[in-house]
């Protein structure tokens, strides 16, 4: 395996020899553009996997684009707003037929206009599409891919956040909005048990992108590069035993 310094990225160049011929996995990234879904596309690709790498606006997505420039043939970009229904599913009938080995729900927005008294319910329903309802509907129009694939994983980003055990009150719209996504990813592994399909939330750390570039003290911020690679790690060595459960990416389970 070889490595290259190429401007932010650390690029490898990886030898892959497939048993029996078969392609490397596939992951399907979304809000691929920055942060950690960046990340986990470039530790994705340096582990030699394909990956659809999906962003609002790919021609805006300049690092996005830096990095499957870094890795020709790894790296596909695919224009997808997750609260664009109609769009999920378009994108769905383009890769009928390809099998997504993971399917990795990471976009997701926060929101500071949440003060007791002074609640913006049409910003918590908008908060609530993008975090909650769009991993749903990303999982109903992609399970053909998921369930034609080798690894069958769906992956959800979540957050210590929704933690209902360790809320230390505020933060309302973020908050409901993880801790509905457990329920709804945790029943969807109950329901897909049987179908050999691998359901986990992982929170990714308290990791150093534009989400928490507004966040004062607390402990200290990894890096969307270590966070991604853990994750990765951590989504590759997914067993069915593990399927409906909540932890950070070193395996450490987090309390309901
Ligand atoms: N950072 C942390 O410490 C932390 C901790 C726990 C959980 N998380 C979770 O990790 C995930 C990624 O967060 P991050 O820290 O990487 O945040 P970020 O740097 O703000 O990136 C958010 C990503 O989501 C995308 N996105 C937002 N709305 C979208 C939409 N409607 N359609 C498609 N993509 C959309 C953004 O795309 P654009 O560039 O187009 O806006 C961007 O790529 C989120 O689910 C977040 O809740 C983060």
């Amino acid at each position: 395996m070889g490595h290259v310094g190429n401007g932010n990225f650390h690029v490898f160049l990886v030898i892959v020899v497939c048993p029996e011929g078969n392609a490397m996995p596939t992951a399907l990234v979304t809000g691929a553009s920055r942060g950690i879904g960046l990340a986990l596309c470039e530790a994705f690709a340096e582990r030699g996997w394909t990956v659809v790498a999906a962003c609002r606006r790919p021609d805006d997505a300049t690092a996005l684009r830096d990095l499957a420039a870094a890795f020709p043939g790894l790296i596909e970009v695919e224009a997808l707003d997750v609260s664009d229904f109609a769009a999920i599913e378009v994108l769905s009938k383009k890769l009928t037929g390809r099998p997504i080995d993971v399917l990795v729900n990471n976009a997701g927005v926060a929101s500071r206009e949440t003060q007791l008294g002074s609640l913006n319910y049409d910003a918590w329903k908008s908060l609530m599409d993008i975090n909650l309802m769009a991993p749903m509907k990303m999982i109903e129009a992609f399970l053909p891919q998921v369930e034609a694939s080798g690894h069958k994983k769906i992956v959800a980003i979540s957050s210590s956040l929704g933690s209902i055990a360790a809320t230390t009150g505020g933060n309302y719209f973020y908050r409901t909005s993880k801790a509905a996504l457990n329920m709804a990813m945790r029943s969807v592994a109950r329901d897909l048990a049987l179908r050999g399909v691998i359901v986990s939330m992982l929170s990714p750390g308290y990791v150093d992108t534009d989400l928490t570039r507004h966040a004062v003290g607390g402990p200290p911020k990894i890096s969307a590069r270590d966070s991604g690679q853990g994750l990765a790690d951590a989504i590759i060595a997914l067993t069915s035993g593990g399927s409906g459960e909540f932890r950070r990416f070193n395996g450490q389970s987090i309390d309901w």
